[in-house]
C-alpha cells in the first residue's frame, strides 16, 4: 500500500517536471543568440491591426507583410514564428533583442535608424487624411482647427504633430489604427492620418462608413517599409540578400498582386 502510493507520489511528480519542461522551452525567447552557427527560429513580431498589411482573420495573423516575411525567411532558410505583440512592444522587443524581426508596415527613418537596422526597402507609402464625406477638410493645412486622430508612434503622429504641433490637444494617439478609426465612426475626431494604403483600404471596404481618402504631397512625404532588426543584427544581411532574390524572382510580384490587384515597381524599391 504504501509502495503505491509512493509510486503514485513520484509519477505525479515526474509529469509535473515534464510539463515545466515543456512549458519553459515553449516561452523561452529565442532572441539573437549568436553563440551558435545552428539557424534557430527566429521571432518576428507585429502588430496585426493594419490590414491589408498584418491583421487577424478567424485568429490567424495574415497581410501582405506576413506573405513577404515568409517568403523572405524561406528564401534565407529560416524558420520563422510570427506573434502579434501590438506596435509599441516592437520596438521594445527589438531593443532587447528578445525578437529577432520587426514587420508591421514600419517607416525607415533616421530617427529609428539610431536604435535599430533596416532591410533594405520594400515597400513605398504616404500619410494620407481619412474624413467623413462632406467635410470641410481638403488638405493638411485645413487639420489645423481639428481633432485628429492617430496610432501612437507612428509616422502619422509625428506628420500631425508637425501640423498641429507637438503637444496639441486635439491630436488623439491610439494604440492601434483600427482604434482612431473607430473614434473618427464615432464622431469623436474629425480625421485619421495614416498610411495611405491602410486607409484607402477601408474606406472601400467599409462604404457604409462613408468616408473617403485626402492626399496631400506637400504636407506627407514619401516612406519605405522595412523589416527592423536589432542594432548589429547578425541576421540583417541574409534578409536583405533574400529580399532581393524575392523582388527578382518574382515571388515579391506574385504576393503584391495577391493583396493590391496590380503589379509592383519592382525598380522603384531598389533605386
Ligand atoms: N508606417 C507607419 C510607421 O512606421 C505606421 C505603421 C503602423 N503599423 C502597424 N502595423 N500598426 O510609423
Amino acid at each position: 500500500m504504501k509502495k503505491a502510493k509512493y509510486l503514485v507520489t513520484f509519477l505525479v511528480m515526474a509529469f509535473m517536471l515534464i510539463l515545466t519542461a515543456c512549458g519553459t522551452s515553449e516561452t523561452s525567447g529565442n532572441g539573437s543568440d549568436d553563440s551558435s552557427d545552428e539557424k534557430k527560429t527566429l521571432r518576428v513580431v507585429t502588430d496585426a491591426a493594419y490590414a491589408p498589411f498584418e491583421y487577424q482573420d478567424k485568429g490567424e495573423i495574415v497581410g501582405f507583410d506576413i506573405d513577404l516575411i515568409k517568403a523572405v525567411a524561406k528564401e534565407a532558410g529560416y524558420e520563422i514564428d510570427i506573434a502579434h505583440t501590438g506596435w509599441d512592444p516592437i520596438f521594445v522587443e527589438l531593443e532587447k533583442k528578445i525578437a529577432d524581426i520587426g514587420i508591421s508596415s514600419i517607416t525607415i527613418n533616421d530617427d529609428r535608424k539610431k536604435t535599430y537596422d533596416f532591410s533594405v526597402p520594400y515597400f513605398l507609402s504616404t500619410n494620407k487624411i481619412m474624413v467623413p464625406e462632406g467635410s470641410p477638410i481638403k488638405s493638411a493645412e485645413d487639420l489645423k482647427d481639428k481633432t485628429v486622430a492617430v496610432q501612437n508612434a507612428t509616422t502619422g503622429q509625428e506628420a500631425v504633430e508637425g501640423l498641429l504641433g507637438k503637444n496639441s490637444d486635439q491630436i488623439k494617439k491610439f494604440e492601434n489604427n483600427n482604434l482612431a478609426i473607430m473614434e473618427l465612426k464615432a464622431g469623436g475626431a474629425d480625421a485619421v492620418v495614416a498610411d495611405n494604403t491602410v486607409i484607402e483600404e477601408y474606406a472601400k471596404n467599409n462604404p457604409n462608413d462613408k468616408f473617403v481618402i485626402i492626399e496631400d504631397k506637400d504636407a506627407f512625404a514619401q516612406e519605405f517599409y522595412g523589416l527592423m532588426f536589432s542594432k548589429g543584427s547578425k541576421i540583417k544581411a541574409d534578409f536583405d540578400k533574400a529580399l532581393n532574390e524575392v523582388f527578382d524572382n518574382g515571388t515579391y510580384a506574385k504576393i503584391y498582386n495577391k493583396w493590391f490587384k496590380v503589379d509592383p515597381d519592382v525598380q522603384l524599391l531598389k533605386d
